[in-house]
């Protein structure tokens, strides 16, 4: 199979007139605009990828009997393009994205896609789309990639033979509209997000759909996110919401971090492997373990646990300030945002934007 592919390019004759884009790009909100192009390219058995090409953003017309909407063969991926101080365009360590992808096809019988192709349509659609790339710090573009089975069959006896891939872009401010401030989070002992040999690792959007009922319990509750514990003993922390989990024990000079170790459970994120790497570095050193919730409690209580945070592409970091479970509740540290957990956020962001240099190569 060729590692990638030529792009027909298709331009959009109506793209969006660039005062509207602009008033766009001042308050784009997350996830609700979308640039004037998208990248798709086909899939099918025997001949392999093929059609790739950048064409206006449209809707994509889709059977009925396609396999996606009845088995949900689906998966997706996000990461950012951020615009550094000389004007240059960069996004964050997309060939680990792409390898995400395979290893989700993977276990969704997908088929996997050649990293260069994918890196070759994100490229593409974001040069083509350059002006979509926010200048105000702490914007960036996102970019969507996604794959979803095609063929028009409802036997669910194997795999579909056909499969999209599609890139979006949309311009993106804080994914939280309050910004970054610490959230409140609900221990779900009804609901989990995955459970062994099951399908947590992928990033896969039924994982997605499965987590919103626990997502709204937290709200009825009156929190903002919902703490996954695991699906055995409902006792061990996994993720919160759709972001991986940091525990940071002890402060300054005697900071470490704890995060819950890839079980097969849990989405192996790129904002969390960045920050195993980054916080040593730092002085900060990391374990991947287990955590339970009574240990997490407990560590809040002693004040040996001091930090709480969230991580992920979208928010970046996100505190976590108080927990509430259905028989307990306790405040982490004095329930504001760390200094731990602010630092880290802002050596990534720093790294993200060009406004600290690269030591990993991260930067494309
Ligand atoms: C992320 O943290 O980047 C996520 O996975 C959230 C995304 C599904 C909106």
């Amino acid at each position: 199979m060729s590692t990638t592919l030529d792009f027909d390019i298709r331009l959009n004759e109506r793209p969006l007139p660039a005062a509207d884009r602009e008033a766009v790009l001042a308050d784009p909100g997350w996830g609700l605009h979308f640039t004037d192009h998208m990248v798709t390219i086909r899939y099918t058995e025997g001949e392999g990828w093929h059609d790739a090409r950048l064409e206006p953003y449209a809707p994509i017309p889709m059977d009925p009997a396609s396999q996606v909407f009845h088995y949900a063969q689906e998966l997706f991926e996000g990461l950012k393009a951020y615009r550094r101080p000389d004007g240059s365009i960069v996004t964050f360590r997309p060939y680990m994205n792409a390898a995400r992808m395979n290893r989700s096809a993977q276990r969704m019988a997908m088929p996997e896609i050649p990293e260069q192709l994918f890196v070759d349509a994100l490229e593409v659609l974001v040069r083509q789309d350059r002006d979509w790339v926010p200048t105000r710090d702490g914007y960036s573009l996102y970019l969507r990639p996604f794959m979803f089975a095609t063929t028009r069959a409802l036997g669910v006896n194997q795999p579909a033979k056909e499969y999209l891939f599609v890139v979006i872009a949309s311009p993106s401010g804080n994914y939280y509209s309050k910004g970054v401030r610490p959230v409140t989070v609900w221990l779900s002992q009804d609901y989990t997000r995955a459970a062994p040999g099951g399908t947590g690792e992928a990033k896969f959007g039924g994982n997605y759909a499965a987590s919103f009922a626990g997502q709204a319990e937290a709200v009825e509750q009156g929190c903002d996110q919902v703490v996954w514990l695991d699906a055995i003993e409902h006792r061990w922390v996994e993720e919160v919401g759709s972001m991986n989990l940091m525990f940071v024990y002890g402060s300054g000079a005697d900071a470490r971090l704890l995060t819950p170790a890839l079980t097969g459970t849990l989405l192996p994120g790129i904002t969390r492997d960045s920050m195993l790497k980054l916080a040593p570095d730092l002085g900060i050193p990391v374990e991947e373990g287990k955590i339970s919730i009574e240990e997490w409690q407990a560590g809040c209580e002693s004040g040996e646990l001091t930090e709480v945070f969230g991580c992920g592409t979208a928010a970046i970091i996100s505190p976590v300030g108080a927990v509430k479970g259905a028989d307990r509740a306790w405040t982490i540290g004095d329930g504001g945002t760390g200094e731990v957990s602010m630092r880290l956020r802002e050596e990534l962001i720093g790294i993200q934007y060009g406004h600290r240099p690269d030591p990993y190569g991260w930067v494309h």
